[in-house]
């Protein structure tokens, strides 16, 4: 029998472009799964209305109507739980989200980070890059752990850094490549048993001791080129 394609929830606070990535993956029938749900805490965000646009289910879990942080991520989780995803999606989702929330989805929650991890967790990445003199710079997808952004780190993408780079460059010349990254890593992941339990996670049996480069160790697909074990 044909098993049901792998449900996703995607969470996100802003104009929602990885979002659009993984959808046209899905659509386009190689993601491996289907996104089942688009949810905000920000009523405003343009990531709902193409979802919307895309014939997607919805849901605003609005952040300012709630008293504490607590109260909001508990309707954040039963409304997640509504649509019974194998895996949480984080793009562009503006929230710490507290220690109780990611142990009730243990190894369900992946983020899309624009760094190299681990280097710069947190906010305003392509500017500390440049503070920092750094001639790298990249993205990363990433199991979400209670620790922000310091979950173990499954694939990554890299770009140079040029003299003349703002933030502003930096940020452009990295988007397209975090749509490129985002799906591929989650096709990988849907498609094969994924053993979230230890750090190193492990791929295909085997641990994973450094992040898989796209197009190096991750092909554009989602297929495993060369596993980041040796
Ligand atoms: C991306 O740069 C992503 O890496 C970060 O937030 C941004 C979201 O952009 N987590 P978009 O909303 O997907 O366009």
């Amino acid at each position: 029998m044909a098993q049901d394609p792998a449900r996703l929830v995607v969470l996100l606070s802003g104009r929602g472009s990885n979002f659009l990535a993984l959808q046209q993956a899905a659509e386009e029938g190689w993601l491996g799964g289907q996104i089942a749900a688009v949810l905000s805490d920000r009523p405003d965000a343009a990531g709902l209305e193409r979802a919307a646009a895309a014939g997607l289910d919805t849901l605003c879990v609005d952040r300012s109507r709630f008293p504490d942080r607590a109260s909001f991520e508990h309707s954040l989780s039963v409304a997640i739980s509504g649509f019974a995803p194998r895996l949480i999606v984080l793009a562009g989702f503006m929230r710490v989200l507290s220690a109780d929330f990611v142990q009730a989805h243990e190894g369900q929650i992946i983020n899309i980070h624009p760094s190299l991890l681990p280097r710069h967790r947190g906010l305003h990445t392509h500017q500390r890059v440049l503070d920092a003199g750094e001639l790298e710079h990249g993205a990363s997808v990433h199991l979400v752990t209670a620790d922000l952004d310091a979950g173990p780190v499954i694939s990554q993408v890299k770009i140079e850094v040029h003299p003349e780079d703002t933030a502003d460059t930096l940020a452009e010349r990295l988007l397209p490549l975090e749509h490129r990254l985002y799906p591929a890593t989650l096709a990988l992941l849907l498609r094969q048993p994924v053993t979230w339990s230890h750090d190193p996670i492990e791929i295909e049996g085997k641990p994973l001791v450094r992040p898989l480069r796209l197009d190096r160790d991750l092909g554009a697909d989602g297929r495993l080129l060369r596993h980041g074990s040796g």
